[in-house]
């Protein structure tokens, strides 16, 4: 089985998952060598075979969709977003929550092992709260891998990611625990994760910040990424902001949606033109 017979069944398998090649083209190597164990699991020979049985089972298709999982993540991922979350979105959304008194809520949305959520509840207690007392917060995190959420709940890394911590934030923010380090308690409260497939539900409520980087607008085929989209704004505040990631694009152009800074991945939702 080689790599081109698995191109030619993600090309042929994909967009019926409603997803598109494009986006596991880099990536297909861990894709194809699920797919093949999966194979082996069934006692099938090849890639015709896999795709008889699918034409013929449906219940395999949710088999072969979790196969196509990708779960990397990062702590900082795309430093340069961060650095404008923290400078200047955080600060944002903390004062319109006080002024509204409330709290911010965020929605990480494919939060993998909790990388991202972490990431932005560390940013808001050592920098937004600091300056802005009686800022409060939630952040709601959410993902379709249930192994994924379960890493994510016990904030736990392997020593790795040191080389992706800021040295202070590492210091400050994490207990070491023999070869890993775990996200300090503080860290963590404010967090809820959810398991939700975002192509058939999101979370509840008006966000003032969406993340939703390596996931829809990158697998996804350009009409459920439209959706996705769609539904998402219809999740945000007035004036809320929407990030994607660095090589993402949005599928349509949004007049109510303004590109900040840039890095050309933060958006803010114009309260003018807002639709909902
Ligand atoms: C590549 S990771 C990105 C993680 C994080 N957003 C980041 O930028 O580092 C994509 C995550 O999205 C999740 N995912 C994939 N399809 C999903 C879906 N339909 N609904 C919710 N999560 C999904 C995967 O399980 C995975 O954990």
């Amino acid at each position: 089985m080689t790599d081109a017979d698995c191109v030619a069944f993600l090309q042929w398998a994909l967009p019926r998952l409603d997803m598109r090649w494009t986006g596991f083209r880099k990536v297909r190597g861990q894709v194809c060598k699920r797919i093949r164990r999966r194979m082996a699991e069934l006692g099938l020979e090849g890639y015709a075979a896999y795709r008889q049985l699918l034409e013929t089972d449906p219940d395999e298709w949710r088999v072969l969709d979790e196969c196509c999982h990708i779960t990397i993540s990062r702590f900082f991922r795309d430093r340069d977003v961060f650095e404008r979350l923290r400078r200047s979105v955080l600060p944002d959304i903390a004062r319109r929550a006080i002024r509204e008194n409330r709290p911010a809520r965020i929605w990480s949305a494919g939060c993998a092992s909790g990388e991202e959520p972490y990431t932005l509840k560390i940013l808001w207690d050592l920098e937004a709260v600091p300056s802005l007392p009686g800022a409060a917060i939630m952040i709601v995190a959410t993902d379709i891998d249930r192994t994924m959420l379960e890493r994510a709940q016990i904030g736990c890394y392997h020593e790795h990611i040191l080389h992706d911590l800021p040295p202070h934030i590492a210091a400050q923010c994490f207990d070491r625990s023999g070869d890993h380090f775990c996200v300090r308690p503080q860290h963590r409260k404010d967090i809820t994760f959810l398991l939700q497939d975002l192509r058939v539900e999101m979370p509840s409520g008006l966000f003032d910040l969406v993340l939703n980087r390596y996931v829809a607008f990158t697998y996804f085929a350009p009409s459920l990424q439209r959706l996705v989209l769609e539904k998402t704004l219809e999740h945000l505040h007035p004036q809320g902001y929407l990030v994607i990631g660095k090589h993402e694009r949005l599928p349509e152009e949004r007049p109510q949606l303004a590109s900040i800074g840039s890095t050309g991945q933060i958006f803010q939702l114009s309260p003018a033109t807002q639709s909902h």
